[in-house]
């Protein structure tokens, strides 16, 4: 009896180390997929499409916003951080004023001296805006709240509404006054093959 039980568990020993040496070699054998993820589709694509001309609006969404509509998004959405009447607040100094000051040693980032276009308003506050949610606002709401930071600068009436067409006609007061910077060190060629060496300088 003894020797019948040895025999089959060395049977099954057997077979089972045989069933290893078949599915041992073919599992190493099988090509592991790369697991890129799966193919994306256009209406996905869509959503990080979002780019604009900013020279003349060209990409900008339909849709259209009051300086009253963006004063109340404003309010519900802005203020906490960039204060009343965007003159400044906890995390971001004034986005209004400050026309004319890059003259002086006393520059303000806002929005009527920084922007040399009104459709890179919509961009940033569309991609960036609300700091803590980015790409929550509608089209809609984003073009109020940009016709109400236009107004607060003075460039727009209050009765202006912004549209694709209305917001690439604002001229903004230093529209003509960037230039490309030519000093040779801030030049870079483009190289997208046989590129040279580009050697430590550190
Ligand atoms: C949680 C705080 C917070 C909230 C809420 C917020 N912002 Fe900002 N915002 C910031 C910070 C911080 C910066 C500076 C970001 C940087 O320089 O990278 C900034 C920068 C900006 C700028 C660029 C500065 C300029 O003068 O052009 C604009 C425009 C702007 N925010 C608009 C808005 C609008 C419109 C809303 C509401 C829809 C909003 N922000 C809500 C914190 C906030």
């Amino acid at each position: 009896m003894r020797s019948v039980k040895s025999i089959s568990l060395l049977l099954t020993a057997t077979a089972l180390l045989a069933a290893c040496a078949v599915s041992g070699p073919a599992a190493v054998d099988k090509p592991v997929s790369p697991r890129l993820g799966k193919a994306v589709t256009e209406q996905s694509l869509a959503a990080w499409n979002i780019d604009v001309r900013t020279t003349d609006g060209l990409g900008l969404p339909a849709g259209s916003g009051s300086v009253a509509a963006g004063k109340l998004v404003y309010e519900a959405q802005c203020l906490a951080c960039h204060g009343a009447d965007a003159k400044g607040g906890t995390m971001f100094g004034p986005m209004v004023g400050g026309i004319g000051s890059f003259k002086t040693n006393t520059r303000m980032l806002t929005v009527g001296s920084m922007y040399p276009y009104a459709p890179i308003l919509f961009d940033y506050v569309r991609r960036a805006m609300p700091l803590t949610a980015p790409q929550s606002l509608s089209n809609d709401e984003t073009y109020a709240v940009s016709a109400y930071l236009l107004h607060l600068n003075g460039l727009i009436p209050e009765s202006a509404v912004m549209d694709r067409t209305s917001l690439a006609a604002v001229r903004m007061p230093n529209r003509d006054n960037f230039f490309v910077d030519t000093r040779p060190d801030t030049q870079a060629v483009r190289c997208l093959s046989n590129c040279p060496l580009i050697s430590a300088k550190n």
